[in-house]
């Protein structure tokens, strides 16, 4: 199940994720916003991160105009490696490099058919954890672990 979420900036494009999550039959979950009305995205950001560390969801999709002030939000969830992504090259080495958990569009930044070529890349790519890449994102956990009480 993947969690999703939107400010109304980022409305028009979750609804065009959503669709595109239904015609691979992926599964999901809508935390909002459900209206065009301006709206605060942390909050939003907040439910998708809650509900991916909570193992309610596997993963995330958050979405706001730029992707940076929705997952700045998510990232403040311990346990959260939110990436924003612009291309499908990022995405593809937020999952395998980072083992990002959130992905984060914006939808004043890329246009439907580029976000769909993002969101391609991030559902088929998986983390590489052997080697560096696992230990990498071991000491990003360290560094939570000192400054998250
Ligand atoms: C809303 O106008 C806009 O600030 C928001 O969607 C996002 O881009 C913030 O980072």
């Amino acid at each position: 199940m993947i969690a999703i979420g939107s400010d109304h900036g980022g409305m028009s494009l979750k609804v065009a994720v959503i669709e595109c999550l239904k015609s691979k039959g992926i599964k999901y979950k809508d935390f909002g916003a459900f209206t065009t009305e301006s709206v605060d995205y942390p909050d939003y950001g907040q439910a998708v991160a809650e509900a991916v560390v909570s193992g309610e969801c596997q993963s995330g999709i958050v979405i706001c105009g730029t992707g940076l002030g929705i997952s700045i939000a998510a990232n403040k969830v311990k346990g959260i490696r939110a990436a924003v992504c612009t291309d499908p090259f990022m995405a593809k080495m937020a999952r395998q490099h980072n083992n990002a958990n959130i992905l984060a569009l914006g939808e004043r930044v890329v246009g439907v058919g580029l976000a769909m070529e993002i969101l391609e890349a991030w559902l088929n790519s998986d983390f590489e954890s052997e080697g560096r890449h696992g230990s990498r994102v071991d000491k990003i956990k360290e560094i939570e672990k000192k400054y998250f009480k």
